[in-house]
């Protein structure tokens, strides 16, 4: 049993990007993105990644069983409802790893109990008790979870805590499910915990925090205070609705304050920016400018004022330097004449490592845009490798291939677009009229496929400034109870929303021949 004692300075981080995370509308990633992230979050030094939550469907399933069998390092988490199904289906998932772990939970608010679960306050702890009890009959490492405990009468909450812990529990979570509380009373209720539960210290406490009142640092760091020693976030905060706390705020909070908080994690801080942009490209969240750490303008000094006291002496305006957190700004970093070598190294040096094939045709696409371009920044090299990846990616349907697409739009017409694509040997043809040319688009690609799927939910963001920058569309369609995304940039907007919307009906085929294969996919996560 892992019980590390409370006066112990290291803080856990348990990342939760890849469940938690892929929560937020529209950022669902495939197996190997999320292996991807994976990768880079073993680099980073978390100490626990939630991979997913294996029984919520065939995919998540998959993916927890492939980051589990592949990445060594940090311990990998599965998510588990408090019941039996749940807890065995997990294990088969994690039990690759050599240090697996099941995450078990249930409500304990009153609300909860009474509207969602229809069941006693001693029933649910009689489920939390017999799903701990399940899960430590496969491994050693468990974490029980008291959903919506910032909502939970405190004494219920310490009940449930001692009777789990009892029950085998290595680490108990109190999370904030949906982002009610603030720092004074969240710091309260875990030193109340601590107070309370006699077995308290053979467990670690751990805190996982929603963002809906802007408060989840805030409180996970509270908490930290009053005892926690592991806390879940996420990179760049995605999560369910306003997300969970975000990671390289929590770190950057505990490295920068030393002095006051005086713990230690055990995360590599200049790789926390390339995780950043890892996890913004693979799901089209857009990290705001003004985002504490990783946004565009964190290090970026704009007043006068300030600029002349940074070069009398950065420590005038800055409290963390940009290498710290491995901040590499927004360089200018090829031309036209850059060759192929210095292509490559680049790459890599930004993390791709792409196959023979998809480099030529990412250095196609390179050349190409450095013709229309004026300056190639990183994060045009980011799009471009991402595009050649999913362009490249095996798939057992036949897709649907963009031929061509043409717009026309005026101030006194309605636009209008007209869209050739192919399916295997087919070619397809077809117009559309919309409000813009995108829709106009969308629709002429809606009409030719003959798709039923609707388009749920759509964004468009640039890249990088400028009016030369690239777009970056994500966008998602559902038919049925299924969803897909597709996601796409390129430096002409209305070609990278036909490619992003193809891409998804593509995706969206694909998820209806596994299932149609019968395998099975819950619809909602929520238990
Ligand atoms: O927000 C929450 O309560 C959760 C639990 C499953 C830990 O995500
Ligand atoms: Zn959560």
């Amino acid at each position: 049993m892992s019980n590390r004692p409370i006066d112990s300075n290291r803080v856990r981080i348990f990342d939760t990007t890849l469940r938690d995370g892929e929560q937020s509308p529209g950022a669902s990633m495939n197996t190997a993105e999320k292996l991807e992230v994976a990768a880079l979050l073993a680099e980073l030094g978390v100490d626990i990644i939630e991979a997913g939550f294996p029984i919520s469907s065939e995919g998540d399933f998959e993916a927890v069983k492939a980051i589990a069998e592949r990445i060594e390092g940090p311990t990998i988490a599965g998510l588990a409802r408090a019941v039996p199904a749940d807890i065995d289906r997990c294990w088969e998932a994690v039990k690759h790893n050599p240090r697996p772990r099941i995450h078990t939970f249930i409500a304990t608010s009153q609300i909860h109990l009474e509207k969602k679960l229809r069941k006693s306050p001693e029933e649910v702890i009689q489920f939390a008790v017999e799903a701990v009890k399940r899960a430590r009959g496969y491994c050693e490492d468990v974490e029980f979870s008291t959903e919506d405990a910032a909502r939970t009468s405190p004494d219920y909450i310490c009940e449930i805590v001692e009777r789990t812990i009892e029950a085998g529990a290595t680490t108990i979570n109190i999370p904030d499910t949906v982002g009610y509380s603030n720092p004074w009373e969240y710091g309260r209720l875990i030193e109340y915990v601590f107070e309370k539960v006699p077995n308290v210290h053979d467990a670690i406490i751990s805190v996982h925090c929603h963002n809906d009142m802007g408060l989840a640092v805030a409180n996970s760091l509270a908490a930290v205070r009053a005892g926690a020693r592991q806390v879940e976030c996420t990179i760049n905060g995605i999560g369910e609705r306003a997300g969970n706390a975000s990671l390289e705020e929590i770190v950057m909070n505990l490295a920068t304050r030393k002095d006051f908080f005086g713990y230690e994690t055990g995360i590599r801080t200049e790789k926390i920016y390339r995780a950043s942009r890892l996890v913004s490209n693979i799901t089209g969240l857009v990290v705001q400018p003004n985002k504490a750490i990783v946004g565009q303008n964190a290090f970026a000094h704009e007043a006068g004022i300030h600029q002349d006291g940074m070069i009398k002496d950065k420590s005038t305006y800055e409290i963390m330097t940009p290498e710290s957190v491995g901040w590499r700004g927004t360089s200018m970093v090829m031309g036209k004449h850059s060759g192929r070598h210095a292509f490559v190294q680049r790459l890599k040096e930004l993390g791709f490592i792409l196959k023979e094939e998809q480099v030529q045709l990412a250095f196609h696409d390179f050349k190409d845009l450095a013709d229309r371009k004026k300056d190639v920044f990183d994060e045009d090299l980011e799009a471009i490798c991402r595009r050649v990846q999913e362009e490249t990616e095996e798939t057992d349907v036949e897709m649907y291939k963009l031929v061509n697409l043409e717009t026309s739009s005026s101030m006194t017409e309605n636009p209008k677009a007209h869209v050739t694509i192919k399916k295997g040997s087919e070619t397809l043809e077809g117009s559309g009229e919309g409000d813009g040319p995108v829709d106009a688009a969308c629709k002429a690609i809606k009409e030719i496929t003959g798709t039923p799927s609707r388009l749920v939910d759509f964004r468009i963001a640039a890249i990088t400034g400028g009016t030369d920058a690239q777009g970056s569309v994500s966008l998602t369609v559902e038919e049925n109870d299924i969803r897909a995304v597709g996601r796409f940039s390129g430096p002409d907007i209305i070609a990278a929303s036909a490619q992003a919307y193809i891409q998804a009906l593509n995706s969206l085929e694909s998820k209806k021949a596994s299932r149609a294969r019968g395998e099975s996919e819950v619809s909602s996560r929520q238990p």
